[in-house]
C-alpha cells in the first residue's frame, strides 16, 4: 500500500489536532438540554472521522447510519450519488448533523440534505473533513469543515480507492499509475 502513495497532504497528527477542534465546536453547538441529536455518518467514506470525532464529543447523541455512493469500481470520475441504505431512525423534529469525509462536487451532501428534510428534522447542519472550495458549488455549504484542499483525488483515512486505502493513516495522493 506505502509503494502506491506519492504525497502526504494531511498527517495523522494534523487530522487528530483538527478533528479534536472540530468537535469541540461541534459540541458547542448543541447544549445537552437541547436533546434530540442525531449524527448521520455518510458511508463508508466517513466511518474513521466518524470514529475520532464522537470520541471528542462528549454530549448526548445517537448515530444514524446512511450509504451513499458515487464512485463504483475503479474511477475517479463521481456518478452521481445513489442511495444504497436508507437511514432507519426517526428524525422528525430532531437535530440532525449529516457526517461526510470530503465535499467535493457538492452532489452528495445536496442529496443527502434534500432526502433528511422530507422528514422534517428539527435542523440540518452538516460537517466535512476535507472540501474541495474550487469544486463545491456556492449553493452545498458545510457548517463545520477540517480542511481545505487542493482538486485533486485523495485517499486515506477513510477515503478510497477502489475500495483500497481506507487503513492508510494520512489524507494523501496516489502515484498517477496507481489510478
Ligand atoms: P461529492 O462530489 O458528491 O463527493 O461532493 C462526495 C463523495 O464522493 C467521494 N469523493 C471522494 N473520495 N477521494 C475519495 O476517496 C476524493 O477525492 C473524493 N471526492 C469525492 C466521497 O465518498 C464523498 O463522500
Amino acid at each position: 500500500m506505502e509503494t502506491d502513495i506519492d504525497r502526504i497532504l494531511i498527517t495523522d497528527r494534523e487530522l487528530a489536532q483538527r478533528v479534536k477542534e472540530l468537535a469541540t465546536q461541534i459540541a458547542a453547538c448543541y447544549p445537552d438540554e437541547d436533546t434530540g441529536l442525531i449524527l448521520v455518518p455518510i458511508l463508508s467514506g466517513s466511518i474513521i472521522f466518524l470514529a475520532d470525532l464522537i470520541r471528542h464529543m462528549p454530549i448526548k447523541m445517537k448515530l444514524g447510519l446512511m450509504t451513499v455512493s458515487s464512485y463504483s469500481g475503479a474511477t475517479t470520475e463521481s456518478q452521481g450519488p445513489k442511495l444504497e441504505m436508507d437511514l432507519e431512525e426517526d428524525i422528525h423534529d430532531q437535530h440532525v448533523l449529516v457526517v461526510d469525509d470530503i465535499l467535493d462536487t457538492g452532489k452528495t451532501l445536496r442529496f443527502v440534505r434534500s432526502k433528511l428534510s422530507e422528514r422534517n428534522p428539527r435542523s440540518i447542519r452538516t460537517a466535512v473533513l476535507l472540501r474541495k472550495p474550487e469544486k463545491a458549488p456556492p449553493d452545498v455549504t458545510a457548517d463545520f469543515v477540517g480542511f481545505e484542499i487542493a482538486d485533486e483525488f485523495v485517499v486515506g483515512y477513510g477515503l478510497d480507492y477502489d475500495d483500497h486505502y481506507r487503513n492508510f493513516p494520512h489524507i494523501a495522493v496516489l502515484k498517477p499509475d496507481c489510478y
